[in-house]
């Protein structure tokens, strides 16, 4: 009747940009990330026989509204699994700043799903965990796992081979992640409205979407001879696709600032000093840094002096879903 989980969140190296089904969350293209050991949501689901509607407590505070709605109709999923109609008390403490830039939903329905299902009696395994928390939100399905993980989009209407897969795990490879936050606020655009625009406006759609086979295909080579300059490289031209679709839609947008360019030209001179280090962008302005333990000092001393920079969160790669 109650349990408590917890979930880190992930880093796509491969993004995932663009459903092809916004209900049940189907992807339009394979995704792989990097679960991050820094960043992380612990939840406890109770059960309560007596209640009427669900409670969602996060970091002390009641939620209402949307982000409510999001978490009743994702436990909707659970009670109809079970088969039960009884409604719960969901607290949740978020490890991941909202100003990092990352979705602390891939934590969040990631930590959820896990403490939801085994709150209500349910065994999943990880690969039907992995399809439930797809449908909270879709780069969740990844955080399941530790270290690498695909999100392998699927060919079925229903999403019933639409999950995520363990590629790596932690051991495996040491790869680091520098989270750089940038001092600028600026309206975002939500990662939902940016993929629907890209999708039903962006001439650059079908180029992206056709280039990801490759980049899988050599990436996953890359991580299992644990090859940086080929992950790194990969990565980072991956990102630079996703973003490019942005400019090309109607009305054409971006998720870049002026800073964001600074950091990702540092990078690069960086790389040209032969420190190896790489970049990526999700949808918001902030950069991610992959980098190698034994450069891990130099870098943080470079990021953090780039004017405009106000944090930079170091992090090791994480492991997957626990029971605590
Ligand atoms: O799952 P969402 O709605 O948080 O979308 C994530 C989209 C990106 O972060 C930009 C890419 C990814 O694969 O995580």
């Amino acid at each position: 009747m109650k349990a408590t989980a917890k979930a880190h969140t992930n880093i796509a190296l491969i993004k995932y940009w663009g459903k092809r089904n916004e209900e049940i969350i189907l992807p339009t293209n394979n995704s792989l990330s990097l679960t991050l050991d820094g960043f992380y949501t612990e939840t406890t689901v109770a059960l309560h026989e007596d209640y009427t509607e669900d409670h969602f407590i996060l970091d002390g505070q009641p939620v209402v509204g949307e982000q409510y709605k999001r978490v009743t109709t994702f436990l909707d999923l659970i009670r109809k699994l079970a088969g039960k109609n009884i409604y719960a008390d969901v607290r949740s403490i978020n490890n991941v700043p909202t100003a990092a830039g990352f979705a602390s939903s891939a934590s969040g329905f990631a930590a959820l799903a896990a403490a939801g299902t085994k709150a209500m009696g349910i065994h999943l395994s990880e690969q039907e965990l992995s399809r439930l928390t797809r449908q909270g939100s879709g780069s969740a399905c990844r955080s399941i796992y530790g270290g690498f993980a695909e999100w392998r989009m699927g060919k079925e209407n229903d999403g019933s081979d639409s999950y995520a897969v363990p590629i790596a795990p932690v051991e495996h490879w040491d790869l680091r992640v520098a989270a750089v936050i940038l001092s600028s606020t600026m309206k975002k655009v939500s990662s939902r409205e940016g993929m629907k625009r890209t999708v039903e406006s962006s001439p650059f759609f079908d180029g992206w979407v056709n280039s990801i086979p490759k980049d899988l295909e050599e990436i996953k080579e890359g991580i299992k001879a644990r090859n940086m300059e080929k992950v790194g490289s990969i990565a980072e031209a991956n990102c630079l696709r996703m973003h490019a679709t942005t400019l090309g839609a109607n009305p054409p947008f971006t998720y870049w600032h002026d800073t964001t360019l600074t950091v990702m030209q540092t990078v690069k001179q960086l790389r040209e000093q032969g420190v190896p280090a790489y970049f990526t962008i999700d949808a918001g302005p902030n950069v991610k840094v992959l980098y190698l333990p034994e450069n891990e000092k130099t870098v943080e001393k470079v990021l953090r002096e780039i004017p405009g920079v106000t944090d930079v969160r170091l992090s090791k790669s994480g492991q997957g879903v626990t029971y605590i």
